[in-house]
């Protein structure tokens, strides 16, 4: 269906993502609003059956956010007061915000090069310390990092791997997908994503102690929820740990139910284009293509990034495709460069992950992105950069 847009402006004529829902979406939530039972119950109970199933994890907690469920991640991972964990620099602020919401300090590693922008188990070992506590791998644009060898410095030194799986529902690597790789994988469906309901999260873990402390944490740290309650299972409660507020409810899990019949298909059309980005963007001169030699049937090609060959053109690049009514994004400013962050670690340098955030530039992609779309950004792109 054609959605109604939520703004009237005109630009971006040509926008980075585009959401489209169909009929049987607003009917399930139309439903589940029907039903008058609207936070963490049945559907949220059925969201997570096949969201496990899909991903072939023995647990999937569903929860407000994927920031939430990498707070929750280190927390299982027993990230402390005065504990580090690695994390790439080159992602989005929520992947280091969530160490210091443990009171521990994000410790920030490169990534491998601007062609393979994700984290580099080769810097990540000089920087494992006592202090260590698990280490983050971001499947950059729906692209796997190296967990394999990830995971492999993470038993050598008995600290846990979480993924940060924001941008890679349905990714996988060597066959397995993406997210059950380590400790925990954590999800977003926030509404830029692949598989997006406005706000929402995910944890998935093989482990049951893992899925047991994280399902209590989410409400408050209680051994029994409201939908227990509600239906008579039992009238009271014990709160075994401090817990929060991390709940999903119902209206977003009954569209992420719908939404997910769809995923597999959204995502082959999201890889056709892609491959179809790569081809056109082989001829345009002066940029680099990330992951351009990766194979796509492995990544959830979340986005298209591109980086500018020549540094100090990027500002540059982007307002001429603005001009065209074609928006554009950094994906992403190094979150070290941040203020906040810049007066907590001033002595942070990582020149590739820097070079990186002044040099890329995110193209528009998402599944109903015509031909004619891709011709025009790629056009739009070639002609900026000529300039
Ligand atoms: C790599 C990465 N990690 C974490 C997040 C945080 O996700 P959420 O908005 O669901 O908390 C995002 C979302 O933008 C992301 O891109």
């Amino acid at each position: 269906m054609t959605p109604s847009r939520a703004t009237t402006d005109t630009f971006p004529e040509l926008p980075l993502f585009d959401l489209r829902l169909e009929e049987q979406d607003l009917e399930a939530v139309a439903q589940t609003l029907r039903s008058g039972w609207l936070t963490l119950g049945p559907r949220t109970a059925a969201f997570e059956e096949a969201f496990a199933a899909h991903l072939g994890a023995r647990h999937a907690v569903a929860l407000s956010s994927c920031t939430a469920a990498l707070h929750l991640a280190y927390l299982a991972a027993g990230v402390g007061p005065g504990d580090e964990v690695i994390v790439p620099s080159f992602t989005f602020a929520a992947t280091a915000a969530a160490a210091l919401y443990c009171g521990a300090t994000p410790v920030f590693a490169e990534i491998v090069s601007r062609e393979r922008p994700s984290l580099d188990p080769a810097d990540v070992a000089p920087r494992i310390t006592p202090r260590t506590k698990a280490v983050c791998a971001v499947h950059y644009a729906g692209y796997p990092a190296a967990v394999e060898r990830l995971r492999g410095l993470c038993d050598e030194y008995g600290i846990a791997l979480v993924e940060d799986v924001a941008h890679a529902p349905s990714a996988t690597f060597a066959g397995r997908k993406l997210g059950t790789w380590g400790l925990a994988g954590a999800f977003s469906f926030f509404s830029n994503k692949v598989l997006s309901v406005g706000e929402g999260g995910l944890l998935c873990t093989d482990s049951d102690e893992v899925a047991a402390f994280v399902r209590a944490r989410r409400s408050h740290g209680m051994t029994s929820g409201t939908w227990d309650r509600h239906r008579g299972r039992t009238d009271t409660y014990d709160v075994v740990g401090l817990g929060y507020n991390y709940r999903l409810d119902e209206p977003r899990a009954a569209l992420l139910l719908s939404r997910l019949e769809r995923l597999e298909a959204d995502i082959a059309r999201r890889r056709e284009l892609t491959l179809r980005y790569r081809a056109l963007l082989a001829d345009v001169a002066g940029i680099l293509v990330p992951f351009a030699d990766a194979d796509v049937p492995d990544s959830s090609c979340y986005v298209m990034p591109i980086m500018i060959e020549r540094d100090g053109r990027q500002a540059q690049v982007s307002a001429r495709l603005r001009e065209r009514g074609i928006q554009t994004s950094i994906f992403y400013p190094s979150i070290h460069r941040f203020s906040a962050y810049r007066e907590r670690f001033p002595d942070v340098s990582l020149p590739i992950t820097e070079l990186a955030s002044r040099t890329e530039l995110t193209l528009p992609l998402y599944p109903h992105m015509t031909y004619a779309d891709q011709d025009r950004v790629v056009a739009a792109l070639t002609e900026a950069l000529a300039r």
